[in-house]
């Protein structure tokens, strides 16, 4: 397994790789639902690589950018084992040189959900994104449902600049208790972890809900947020029933939806979402 740091050297090691090339773009403190990406990327292509970087852009003055998990050691060991061949860990100086001013923006999609909550936060996701894909050059580029807004972003985003590559969207990975598994889960103490499946919980009475019939847009709303309540220590921040391909928010009777949420457990902040219809 390559590692590499500088960009130019990234590049050299990327040519010397088979076609087609999978690629796995993370934050790091790899966990199980990383370690899924990286093993559908091994499945379908020769060669696979990873990129590790805790973009600064995505994050918010106020949130976590410097107490975000990181341990390099560990996720390269992880790596190792599942067969990957290239691993990119850039600097952000090198990202973001000091005369830096160019930003690619998905403008409708970025707006709702997350956007409304994180404004900013797309924009930084999409432009390094950009980047790293523009660097190591991918034929395949692997996301988690888990981040559903960044996946229906990134598709667009690939599609309008042409990027000649196939995005590929895997299912969210749980812990045993429905928790979906995040590098922030590490913040969570014993009776915020347990509290946490509120989500989970909720998320899965709407699907019932939905799958038993019910249809109205309004009604799966205030059934997520029923559950949610029961949680004290849970403090919502949205409750969302939208399309799951231009996000808006729907009401009314739906045909399709994505149930999506973002909940305050103490300091930390959790998203996890489901998709019913077809
Ligand atoms: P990060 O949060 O490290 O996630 C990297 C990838 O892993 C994303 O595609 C995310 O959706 C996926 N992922 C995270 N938790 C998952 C889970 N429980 N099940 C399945 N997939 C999961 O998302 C980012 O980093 C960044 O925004 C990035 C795309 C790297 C740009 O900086």
């Amino acid at each position: 397994m390559k590692v590499e740091v500088a960009i130019a050297e990234l590049r050299k090691s990327r040519v010397a790789l088979p076609h087609p090339f999978g690629f796995v773009p993370t934050m790091g403190y790899l966990h199980e639902g990383h370690l899924s990406l990286v093993r559908r990327a091994r499945n379908e292509c020769p060669s696979v690589g990873v990129s590790i970087f805790v973009n600064p852009t995505q994050f918010s003055e106020n949130e976590d950018l410097s107490a975000y998990p990181r341990d390099l050691d560990r996720d390269l060991r992880l790596l190792e084992a599942e067969g990957v061949d290239l691993v990119w860990t850039p600097t952000s100086e090198d990202m973001y040189p000091e005369a830096y001013q160019t930003w690619v923006a998905v403008e409708q999609l970025s707006q709702p959900l997350e956007g409304l909550h994180r404004p900013g936060h797309f924009r930084g996701v999409t432009t390094v994104v950009a980047k790293l894909f523009n660097a190591i050059q991918p034929d395949k580029a692997y996301f988690g449902q888990k981040d559903a807004q960044q996946a229906v972003v990134i598709q667009r985003m690939t599609e309008d600049l042409n990027f000649p590559l196939e995005v590929v969207v895997c299912p969210t990975v749980r812990e045993p208790d429905g928790l979906a598994m995040s590098s922030r889960n590490t913040y969570l103490d014993p009776k915020q972890r347990e509290a946490a499946t509120v989500l989970y919980r909720s998320l899965s009475t709407a699907v019932q809900s939905f799958e038993a019939g019910e249809r109205d847009a309004e009604v799966l709303r205030s059934r997520m947020s029923e559950v949610l309540a029961t949680e004290l220590l849970a403090r919502p921040q949205y409750v969302s029933v939208a399309d799951p391909f231009t996000l808006e928010e729907l009401d009314g009777p739906v045909e399709r939806a994505l149930f999506s949420m973002a909940v305050h457990m103490g300091k930390t902040r959790l998203i996890d979402n489901m998709v019913v219809g077809d």
